[in-house]
């Protein structure tokens, strides 16, 4: 898919995987919109860039979203493209200790949250020429990790919204749907992991998406994607769960 001249909303542009989003997709001579929760840092993607516009939203809010539409439409711009990349982790146990509002906020901004805009958002889409969107979904959906439960369950609950949205749009839409390893962004800051830079994932994701491929999995994921063809499931998450990230020398 051509990715240059477009308007393309990033959701979570703010910082990590989406801020390099936001700049490279701008690089490339796109009108790029971040939104995020944190106005200051959706400003920091856009300084020095040009051509990138931040609009504060919490995904978790409808009135948000719905001003959010409203104030995109009204500052003059027909988005073309949607980057449905922002998310939340929590490491859970599920022996008791299970915080439910927490669990219940790693939902709405991970799984709700995105099926919300992106219904807003299609009659919008559909009105534009080669309207696309693009789901940033984790490994953790296919193999779920036991230590980031309900982290795993919105991104496999994602999957299965991706899967049926791409269905029913029937090509009218493009679906893509991308694959990140493990990469050095806030989400992970605590853990000491060999990580991939936020700009390389950016890279390799808009990569594949150029290519037209519909599932992008980019560094360790492909290793979910193999397991998850080649293992019966009760197997899969035993291995998935004894695997665990190198450690940074
Ligand atoms: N890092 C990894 O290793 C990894 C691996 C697999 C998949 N992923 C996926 O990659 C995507 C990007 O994550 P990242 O690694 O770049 O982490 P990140 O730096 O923490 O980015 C997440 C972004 O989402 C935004 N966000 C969170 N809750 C929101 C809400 N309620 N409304 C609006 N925006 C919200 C955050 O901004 P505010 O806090 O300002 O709202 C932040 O900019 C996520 O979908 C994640 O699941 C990451």
């Amino acid at each position: 898919m051509r990715l240059t001249e477009r308007t393309i909303l990033v959701t979570g542009g703010g910082t990590g995987i989406g801020r390099a989003l936001a700049r490279q997709l701008a690089e490339k001579g796109n009108t790029v919109l971040v939104c995020g929760r944190r106005l200051n840092l959706l400003e920091e993607t856009a300084k020095g860039a040009s051509g990138i516009h931040p609009y504060r939203c919490d995904l978790t809010s409808s009135e948000d979203i719905r001003h959010m539409l409203d104030a995109i439409r009204s500052d003059g711009h027909r988005v073309d493209t949607l980057f449905s990349n922002a998310a939340i982790l929590g490491f859970d146990s599920l022996a008791g200790g299970l915080d439910l509002a927490q669990a219940k906020k790693i939902i709405d901004a991970n799984l709700f949250g995105p099926i919300e805009l992106t219904q807003r958002m299609l009659d919008g889409l559909r009105e534009t020429e080669d309207p696309a969107i693009v789901i940033v979904g984790s490994p953790a959906g296919l193999g779920p990790l036991a230590n980031t439960p309900i982290y795993s369950s919105s991104k496999a609950g994602l999957h299965a919204y991706t899967l049926c949205l791409r269905h029913h749009l029937g090509g009218e839409v493009r679906v893509f749907e991308v694959f990140p390893p493990v990469v050095d962004t806030e989400m992970l800051a605590t853990k000491k992991w060999k990580k991939m830079s936020p700009d390389e994932c950016a890279r390799r994701m808009l990569k594949g998406i150029e290519r037209d491929q519909e599932q992008v999995w980019i560094g360790e994921s492909k290793m979910f994607r193999f397991l998850q063809l080649v293992l019966p499931p009760g197997r899969l998450f035993g291995v998935v769960n004894d695997w665990s990230p190198p450690e940074r020398e």
